[in-house]
């Protein structure tokens, strides 16, 4: 009997009640007999951390998370903490996990359910099928670089300095994830960079060629201006396959890519370290690509969909249970086939529901999928 260590992490707003969602499913697969069990630990994140602790995340949870086989995270931030100190704002625990597990590769699937495909603002043609993997560089670039500062000049004006640095190394290794899921997938990477304007960009062009030509040549590789991919992905989503390219592009073209699938509420994510010398075992941190939404939180309203997605992502990638993984997503095709819908997905003739009552359908769904 295997059992798998992981770390909820709801944080706050709809964070909360999309990961009791999740513990719903690990109750249901704990008390079936799977040759799997979990072990489920629980801590604070975000402004739920900075309200009982005065950190977004403590020493004590950034420990658990290390010792775990997979983080589940919910959501962080809203209007309350606004005014906290810029160090302590609820997005800087997320970033510290990242940061400090190393999690450099952010698998972020954009999967256009054909249930789903007039929900998009895309035309259904457009949509109808897509199935993209964008893998966004998570552990540098602006996010991380130093300097990153406001400072006065001495006339009083003021300026401010992000920074923009990527290492070969870390290029590199990024782009070997791409081309490794390429290969399991359509066999092709884009990778986007603005080499045009950016040194990082003629570096990162460098670098994603030359790993192409020792690592993968059997992958078809095409590089793109990040700008042009963000109209690509509109003018025509299903030429792509696997894109790849850095923390802040990432960032912008990941929420580009999840609105054609309907809903924000829909996407999953991984965030992936370099595996264990060792164990062969990989970091990992798993959240659903939709923020804390504070204006819906509490309400019962929020889709739950993309954190249970996510915990699929997890059982697939940290726990070696690629078969649940697999059920758990046709548990929620079938759900959304049946015509339930959450509030941001609701379509007329559709029966709306609210959050628990998705999770308890996808739930029995799941029951019937595993009898
Ligand atoms: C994301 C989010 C985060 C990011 C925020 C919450 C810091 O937008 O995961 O895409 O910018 O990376
Ligand atoms: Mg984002």
């Amino acid at each position: 009997m295997a059992t798998h260590s992981l770390l909820l992490l709801p944080g706050d707003g709809i964070g909360v009640e999309t990961i009791a969602e999740v513990e719903r499913l690990i109750a249901f697969l704990n008390a079936k007999n799977t040759s799997s069990t979990f072990n489920v630990e629980r801590d604070l994140v975000g402004g739920a951390a900075y309200d009982k602790h005065g950190v977004a995340i403590t020493d004590a949870a950034m420990a658990k998370a290390k010792a775990a086989d997979a983080v589940i995270f919910g959501a962080v931030g809203g209007p309350k903490w606004d005014k906290v100190p810029y160090e302590h704002r609820p997005e800087a625990g997320l970033l510290r996990l990242r940061k400090d597990l190393d999690l450099f590769a952010n698998l972020r699937p954009a999967i256009c359910y054909p249930a789903l495909a007039d929900a998009s603002s895309l035309k259904r043609e457009l949509v109808e099928g897509l199935d993209i993997m964008i893998v966004r560089e998570l552990t540098g670039g602006v996010y991380f670089g130093e300097p990153k500062e406001i400072v006065t000049l001495e006339n009083g004006e003021k300026r401010a300095v992000d920074t923009q640095l990527y290492t070969s190394r870390e290029i590199e290794r990024i782009a070997k994830v791409a081309f490794d899921l390429a290969r399991k997938r359509s066999n092709k990477v884009h990778s986007a960079e603005k080499r045009n304007v950016m040194k990082t960009g003629v570096l990162w062009n460098e670098v994603v060629t030359q790993t192409h030509k020792s690592y993968a040549p059997d992958v078809q590789l095409e590089h793109i201006l990040a700008d042009n991919c963000a109209m690509q992905l509109i003018r025509n989503p299903k030429q792509f396959d696997v894109i790849v390219t850095d923390n802040l592009f990432g960032d912008v073209l990941s929420d580009e890519a999840a609105m054609m699938t309907g809903s924000l509420g829909m996407l999953p994510s991984a965030s992936l370290g370099s595996p264990d010398a060792k164990t062969g075992k990989r970091k990992a941190l798993y959240e659903p690509v939709h923020g804390s939404a504070p204006d819906i939180a509490g309400k019962g309203l929020a889709n739950p969909i993309a954190t249970i997605a996510s915990f699929a992502m997890a059982l697939r990638y940290s726990c070696d249970m690629g078969k649940e993984a697999d059920l758990i997503e046709k548990a929620i095709a079938n759900v959304l086939d049946k015509g339930l819908r959450t509030p941001d997905i609701m379509q007329t003739g559709m029966t709306k529901v609210g959050t628990s009552q998705m999770g308890a359908a996808i739930e029995k769904e799941l029951q019937v999928l595993m009898a």
